[in-house]
């Protein structure tokens, strides 16, 4: 028995940060931004609210579109690098919000790869039969570890949340059919928020210091994404015995729409099979693939049995690629 996405669906919020208003904040222009990232602009979220709104907007608006009652759930699986607080986990506050009694949840943290691992995780609770209805929610409030002084990092990322349900396929079959993901800590150093955690708790000194924002080497993480996206990519049809043409979207990670060109290049797909939506929102971290799939199947650009492939890379390092076929009408 395999895992298949029943419902998908995402938001963002209204609130828009254009270039034109970075360019009020630090030194960059709007061609700069531009061109070295594709992205126009991004949505912020209230200053007064949590990632968990997001999360449970988008996890609403799912269960509506499925017909599921929230005491359907078994399990919450919370995609997130921002919780809305350090304990309890996001998990267990959308749950509240969303008064779905009989379910269980957790939060899991692989920053970029967030969607992706979640998803991975979630499946095998579908395939051993152990769980019929899981909620994965992949979301980021970016701008609140966003340090909007600097340069190299405030004019990537965005706030936005997307959601799916997994349940058992059919008869058919169709759902999640293999992942590869990866976790390699010597990457570490390159994309990181030291302060707030156990390491350094939050004293004057850390916030002084600005450790409680992201750290980024953007050239850093731009090849190594490159690269082993392009692998994971390969590795995954390889082993499933399929060919590039067999692949009818590949929905990547949205960090750099550079990476995802340079990526598809090496790979021959087509500017139709690689979906870029970043220059609408930046880069959101966990929300970026649910997001992003969730615009190509409200397009009406998704029929039953098409072959997907989710790939994405960041912090930690942590990446991966994760093979479905599309399992909705
Ligand atoms: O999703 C999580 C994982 N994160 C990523 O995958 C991020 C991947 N990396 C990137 O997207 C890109 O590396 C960035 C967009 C972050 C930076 O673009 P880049 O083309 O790699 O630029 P760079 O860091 O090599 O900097 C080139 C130049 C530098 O000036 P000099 O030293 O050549 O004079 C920077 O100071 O561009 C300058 N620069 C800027 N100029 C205008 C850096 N940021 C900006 C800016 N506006 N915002």
């Amino acid at each position: 028995m395999r895992a298949r996405i029943t419902g998908i669906d995402h938001f963002v919020p209204e609130d828009k940060l254009t270039n034109y208003d970075l360019e009020q904040m630090v030194d960059t222009d709007d061609e700069w931004i531009y061109t070295r990232t594709g992205i126009r602009e991004r949505r912020v979220l209230d200053k007064d609210k949590g990632v968990s709104y997001m999360a449970v907007k988008a996890a609403k608006k799912v269960l509506e579109q499925t017909d599921t009652h929230p005491d359907e759930l078994d399990l919450i699986i919370m995609a997130t690098t921002t919780f809305d607080m350090m304990f309890p986990s996001t998990a267990t506050i959308v749950q509240n919000e969303l008064n779905a009694k009989n379910c269980w949840g957790y939060d899991l943290v692989a920053g970029c790869s967030g969607f992706l691992f979640a998803i991975s995780t979630a499946s095998q609770f579908i395939e051993t039969g152990k769980h019929k209805k899981v909620m994965v929610i992949g979301a980021d409030k970016m701008s609140s570890i966003m340090n909007y002084k600097d340069r190299n990092t405030c004019i990537i990322f965005g706030d936005g949340a997307g959601a799916v349900l997994l349940e058992p396929s059919g008869e058919d079959g169709y759902g999640i059919e293999d992942y590869l993901n990866h976790i390699d800590g010597s990457g570490g150093q390159y994309l990181y928020m030291p302060g707030g955690g156990s390491l350094h708790p939050p004293t004057h000194e850390t916030i002084d210091k600005g450790m409680h924002f992201v750290h980024q080497d953007g050239r850093t993480l731009f090849k190594n994404a490159v690269i082993e996206m392009t692998k994971t990519f390969r590795d995954i049809i390889e082993k499933n015995n399929l060919k590039t043409d067999d692949i009818k979207f590949f929905i990547p990670h949205q960090a750099n729409a550079r990476i995802i060109t340079a990526v598809a290049e090496k790979l021959g797909l087509t500017e139709d099979q690689a979906i870029i939506n970043i220059e609408k929102y930046g880069n959101t971290t966990a929300g970026t693939i649910p997001i992003a799939m969730s615009e190509v199947y409200q397009d009406g650009k998704l029929q039953k049995g098409d072959r997907i492939i989710l790939s994405a890379f960041g912090t930690g390092f942590a990446w991966g690629s994760l093979l479905l076929r599309w399992s909705m009408d």
